[in-house]
């Protein structure tokens, strides 16, 4: 069990990255980091999504290409996940050929449970997704996402049995083998196989979407842009017959957002047990990032760019402020006003002028020499139950509860007195406490803020302090 394979959905390229995706991919990120330090072997994989008629739709509409569109849009998200220090170590494109080929294959192993039946139904392009009748109607047929008609489709189509699985991957999660996370997505979740699943239809003519994955064997369809997909969770280990396929699956966590956890909880585990493969052994929902809070659209004009906080902030205040504030059971918010303040009081105040205060008083008070120090004893469980628990959110405060305990520890012990009485033993006593707690610190952040745990590390994991100290975040007011 040392090997450790994390994934993040593969967002579409029909846009460029905005804070919700970026949000996925810290999550994931904090999960892989935290895997390595645990001396684990990880496959950390992301990607973009890149067929489908919403992409070709947006193409046209800017007179390119759909693998030109999908070629500068990707190259986007593979920026982000740069500039957000994400350490991936895999990144699949649906138009790989290596993913095509092997999406071919995986439907070939497949069609045992596949047929061909006409679909009367209602399709939003910009959902990608299939409607009822009920929500259609509920709706006086215009989508709420996107505002817009739905289509009303009459096609012949593949579909894939999917009520076969219905009562089996039921079971999976109910006995959680298959984790679902937060517990009320899992609720959401078991409430969809009250009724049991319907077979789902997984292709388009392509007479409708030129846009996909040939169906193997008739020229006439092309894969339904979801049920491909979600094979890139095993095309990118190689699967079948790759040793990273071997050894990596089943992905002990799949990291999504809440409004596509259906076809992770209930598609892709049924077309997992009709290859004879394992589930993953957890799946975890995160909510939606709002701005002001309000949803983000273009016609409100308040989609904001991740670059544009980082280039304000650093990216390690961009990690801390989405880990920590967004709640890792519930959507959350971003202003620019709310994360001000975050900054100055819980980075700058708080940890910046932990380390600032520790190491200038070892320059002043002990000749910036850095006394020997005790291991910590500090207990580490509820920082260790919260991350298995998918509370990044509170893995972090526990962080925070040791960061503020030692401001306060300072302040009860006033090594300002004690230096004036010339005391050089119990200031060296609190020195080594107060460093070695820091530097669990800067280990136990490492997850979450990378950069700043390095700096931490190496600013206090020497024999003297430098005589200039960096200073970690500047405060802006
Ligand atoms: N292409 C599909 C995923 C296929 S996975 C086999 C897709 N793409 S997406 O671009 O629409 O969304 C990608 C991820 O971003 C999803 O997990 C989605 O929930 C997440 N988010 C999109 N908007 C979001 C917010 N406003 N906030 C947080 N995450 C959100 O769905």
């Amino acid at each position: 069990m040392n090997q450790f394979y994390v994934t993040t959905s593969i967002p579409y390229v029909n846009d460029v990255p905005h804070l919700g995706h970026a949000l996925e991919f810290l999550v994931a990120d904090a999960y892989a980091r935290r895997a390595r330090k645990q001396n684990k072997q990880v496959i950390f994989s992301t990607g973009t999504d890149e067929h489908g008629g919403k992409i070709d739709e947006k193409a046209q509409a800017q007179g390119i290409g759909a693998q030109e569109l999908a070629d500068k849009i990707s190259g986007e998200f593979l920026n982000l996940t740069r500039l957000l220090n994400i350490s991936n170590n895999r990144f699949v494109r649906t138009t790989d050929p290596a993913h095509i080929k092997r999406a071919q294959l995986i439907w070939q192993k497949l069609e045992k449970d596949i047929y061909k039946g006409n679909y009367i139904g209602w399709y939003c392009t910009g959902d990608e997704a299939y409607f009822s009748e009920t929500e259609v109607r509920a709706n006086n047929g215009i989508c709420p996402n996107h505002n817009r008609p739905f289509e009303k489709i009459e096609e012949e189509n593949y579909f894939f049995k999917l009520s076969r699985y219905s009562e089996e991957v039921y079971t999976a999660i109910k006995n959680n083998k298959f984790k679902i996370y937060p517990k009320t997505r899992r609720n959401e979740v078991l409430a969809l196989f009250d009724k049991g699943l319907e077979d789902i239809s997984i292709s388009r003519p392509k007479d409708k979407i030129k846009w996909g994955i040939n169906v193997p064997g008739d020229s006439s369809q092309v894969m339904y842009v979801w049920f491909e997909a979600l094979m890139n969770y095993i095309t990118v280990l190689g699967y079948p017959e790759h040793l990273d396929f071997k050894q990596f699956w089943p992905a002990n966590i799949q990291i999504v957002g809440k409004d596509i956890i259906r076809f992770h909880a209930a598609n892709w585990p049924a077309m997992l047990m009709s290859l004879g493969l394992d589930l993953p052994l957890s799946l975890y929902a995160h909510g939606f990032v709002e701005v002001d809070g309000k949803k983000m659209s273009k016609s409100l004009g308040n989609v904001i760019a991740p670059k544009d906080i980082v280039a304000k902030h650093g990216v390690d205040a961009y990690r801390y402020y989405f880990l920590r504030h967004i709640p890792s059971s519930s959507d959350g918010n971003f202003s620019w006003d709310n994360f001000e303040e975050v900054y100055n009081n819980e980075l700058a105040n708080e940890l910046g002028n932990l380390i600032q205060r520790t190491a200038s008083m070892v320059q002043k008070y002990l000749n910036s020499e850095i006394p020997e120090q005790i291991p910590p004893e500090h207990d580490i469980k509820n920082y260790e139950t919260a991350f298995d628990e998918f509370h990044i959110d509170q893995a972090i405060e526990e962080v925070w509860k040791q960061v503020r305990g030692l401001n306060q520890y300072i302040e009860e012990t006033k090594p300002w007195v004690i230096a004036k009485e010339n005391d050089l033993d119990h200031l060296k006593e609190i020195f080594s406490y107060l460093i070695s707690s820091i530097l669990e610190i800067g280990n136990l952040l490492e997850p979450f803020m990378p950069d700043t745990s390095v700096k931490i590390i190496n600013l206090f994991n020497q024999t003297k302090i430098p005589n200039k100290i960096e200073i970690l975040f500047p405060k802006t007011k």
